[in-house]
């Protein structure tokens, strides 16, 4: 008899059939034949060595979830939440919960499509929603809706609480003024005291409040504990009008799962199904990179490992489609949280192509060979043009007139970037997703979200915490008297020693 997992593996792969997989090509990471590119290239050698200690760390990677083996305080110490840059603390969660998640909640049907209900009714019932969360409880969420939507979502999706910008602040309550309806309002936070999302809550609360603009209140959380989940109960957040005891369950982040490998739990989930995202195509495509893409995420691992030994500091991510930058934006935001630490790590950049072959481009040309680049390309566009004919001609473009649209001229484009850069020495690798879905940016998360992990573990260093976020957090609190008169005077001090 087939087991659940055997299902969704089965329906997953079945989906990778129909849809087409996410593919890598990494040729381009090896030097090109012929000689005369220098740059931090892979070689056999370096690529050999470090896919066998790619292997070796997924392997650990994929032992944290054998619960036989966790009971032990001091197991997988290297991927515990808490502690510092290489070792988290003896206790706490082993933070790998992301690895088997998706097929943990694909076999809760009930849960699936009382969310997608709830998204409906939500649609329904509101003319906006409002998703509040900074870090991974915020990025994912904007890239995978606007990537999803790029006309915009059917149910208008306002981000706040990822900054403290007012200016921000005042556009948005100027188009809540002009509001016919009312808004929904999210709150993510796994913590549930992170400063920045905490202020937006008040405002975005107390001002909508005000106007008779605000509809249901929602929060995803810590499972247990936290400010967050006390708020929730006592403010009567998450009404069961829209949340269903059958999600009500399942309606938290995960004790053993952190902010940027959250957007597989309620923290991605809720605002996805509000948006009219397919959330249960996206677990199946995550699902299928976690388990059929292990071998291209620890490729990937081992190739950016041996370039990176080879003095590639910087990884770029390159794209050309607009809609793609909040995505592109959670994986800048997951390499750097996740490796960059013990004085190791990768400087992640991004480059929205062709715009900035025309300002940065000449650096990744030309400038310090530290750098290696990874170039996103989608195979359709949701909608594209034919290039016109044209009487006169003098641009000399009638010869792709009425052959190429723009989405393929766009596509020769970023494929000169990624030829050029190469020649000039640039270890460079080819994604290509056939079309941006829910299956394919799933499939994407699951491949990088992996691969960071086991780079982080090829490094040394504990890939799912992260203490260098605390440092500012702390002082920030010190310097709003949160943390009592003698900590503020002591950070304001300090302050104004820069003249601030
Ligand atoms: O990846 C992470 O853990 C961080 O980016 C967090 O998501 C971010 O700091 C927000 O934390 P919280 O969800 O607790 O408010």
């Amino acid at each position: 008899m087939k087991t659940d997992f055997d299902k969704i593996d089965a329906k997953a792969r079945e989906l990778a059939e129909r849809l087409g997989p996410v593919t890598y090509n990494s040729d381009g990471m090896f030097a090109p034949t012929g000689g005369g590119a220098t740059g931090p290239f892979a070689t056999a050698e370096t690529h050999r060595r470090a896919l066998e200690s790619a292997h070796a760390k997924l392997a650990y990677l994929l032992e944290s979830r054998d619960e036989s083996k966790t009971v032990d305080p001091l197991s997988f110490l290297d991927l515990r939440d808490g502690g510092d840059d290489r070792r988290g603390l003896p206790g706490k969660p082993v933070m790998t919960g992301w690895l088997d998640y998706a097929a943990r909640i694909l076999a809760k049907p009930a849960f699936l499509r009382g969310l997608s209900q709830a998204g409906e009714k939500i649609r329904a019932d509101f003319q906006a929603f409002v998703s509040i969360g900074i870090g991974g409880s915020y990025t994912d969420v904007e890239g995978v809706i606007t990537a999803l939507n790029p006309a915009g979502s059917p149910l208008p999706v306002y981000y706040l609480g990822q900054h403290l910008s007012t200016d921000g602040y005042a556009r948005f309550f100027r188009e809540m003024e002009a509001l016919s309806g009312k808004a929904a309002v999210t709150v993510i936070s796994k913590s549930g005291t992170t400063v920045e999302p905490a202020i937006a809550a008040r405002l975005v609360l107390e001002r909508l409040s005000s106007m008779g603009k605000l509809g249901a209140v929602f929060a995803v959380t810590d499972p247990a504990r936290g400010a967050l989940r006390e708020t929730a109960r006592e403010e009567g957040y998450n009404p069961p009008a829209y949340i269903t005891p059958e999600i009500a369950e399942e309606f938290s982040v995960g004790e053993d799962i952190g902010g940027r490998f959250s957007c597989i739990t309620p923290a991605g989930l809720f605002p996805y199904a509000a948006a009219g995202v397919a959330v249960d195509e996206l677990l199946y495509g995550y699902h299928y990179g976690v388990t059929a893409g292990r071998e291209t995420a620890a490729n990937q691992a081992a190739l950016r490992f041996a370039a990176n030994e080879a003095g590639a500091t910087d990884l770029v991510l390159a794209y050309n489609v607009s809609s793609l930058r909040g995505k592109i934006l959670a994986f800048r935001q997951l390499w750097p949280e996740s490796t960059g630490k013990d004085g190791k790590g990768l400087n992640v950049m991004e480059e929205f192509y062709t715009s900035d072959a025309h300002s940065n481009g000449q650096l990744i040309a030309s400038g310090t060979r530290n750098i290696m680049e990874v170039f996103f390309f989608t195979g359709e566009s949701p909608a594209d043009f034919p290039i016109p004919r044209s009487a006169h001609d003098r641009d000399r473009l009638n010869a792709v007139a009425g052959g190429l649209t723009v989405h393929d001229v766009n596509n020769r484009f970023m494929g000169a970037l990624l030829l050029d850069h190469r020649r000039s020495g640039v270890p460079v690798t080819a994604v290509r997703l056939p079309r941006v879905t829910a299956f394919h940016l799933g499939m994407l998360s699951g491949v990088e979200q992996l691969a960071t992990a086991v780079f982080g573990l090829m490094s040394g260093v504990n890939p799912v915490n992260q203490p260098g976020v605390q440092g500012y957090k702390e002082i920030a609190q010190g310097l709003l008297g949160l943390k009592g008169t003698g900590a503020q005077d002591k950070a304001m001090g300090e302050l104004r020693a820069f003249g601030l």
